[in-house]
């Protein structure tokens, strides 16, 4: 199995390189945020619990996506490998996350973190809500409190798996293919292995 981590703050890009990334190398795409918004489109009880706190850029609490993970490695037991996006976004997520590839026998290969200046994340996020429909991208205090959020729970993240040396930093910023060879370069070295 080759699992790797798509890190970064909101607007980084981790969306719009997963796309590529899975078309590229096969693995499933995992993102939490995809998750949530899928519940809350069918309006489950999850799903209304978890918008108030997503309007107003707060994370969710750690049980409710740890329990959305185990659910989807489970389900998806001939996976060759899984792309997390959004997730793990707290020291006690990424600690149940090696836990859970731990009973598959399995591990993160590679933390890929996309590095972007708050000003670029800001712009394109309010960008995208002129057109995405998602309430977390229309109000700029909502998009500076999903920073916030990043700086305060998950950078930690970062620290937690550079531990382990499996962190690489990658710019963030210049054109999406550019980003992307850079990520896939990344990927072969470790499959070349
Ligand atoms: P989530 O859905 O994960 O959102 P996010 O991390 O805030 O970030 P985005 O998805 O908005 O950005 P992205 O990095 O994917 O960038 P994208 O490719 O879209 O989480 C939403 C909420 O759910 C959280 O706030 C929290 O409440 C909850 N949640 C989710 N996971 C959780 C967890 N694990 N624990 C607790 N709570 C959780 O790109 C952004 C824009 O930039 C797009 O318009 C794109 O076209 C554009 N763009 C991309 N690349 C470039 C480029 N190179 N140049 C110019 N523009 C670009
Ligand atoms: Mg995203």
């Amino acid at each position: 199995m080759f699992n790797l981590i798509l890190f970064g703050p909101p607007g980084s890009g981790k969306g719009t390189q997963s796309e590529k990334l899975i078309a590229r190398y096969g693995l499933k795409h995992l993102s939490t945020g995809d998750l949530l918004r899928s519940e809350i489109a069918s309006q489950t009880p999850l799903g209304i619990a978890a918008k108030s706190l997503m309007d107003k850029g707060q994370l969710v609490p750690d049980e409710v996506v740890i329990g959305m993970i185990d659910h989807a490695l489970v389900n998806n037991p001939k996976a060759r490998g899984f792309l997390f996006d959004g997730f793990p976004r707290t020291k006690a997520q990424s600690e149940a996350l090696d836990a859970l590839l731990k009973k598959k026998g399995a591990s993160i290969n590679v933390v890929l973190a996309l590095n972007v200046t708050e000003d670029e994340l800001i712009k394109r996020l309010l960008n995208r809500g002129l057109t995405s429909g998602r309430s977390d991208d229309t109000k700029e205090d909502v998009i500076r409190a999903r920073i916030g959020e990043y700086h305060n729970k998950t950078s930690t993240v970062a620290d937690y798996y550079d531990k382990f040396g499996k962190v690489v930093l990658i710019k963030g910023e210049g054109s999406v293919d550019e980003i992307f060879d850079a990520l896939s370069a990344e990927i072969d070295k470790r499959l070349d292995k």
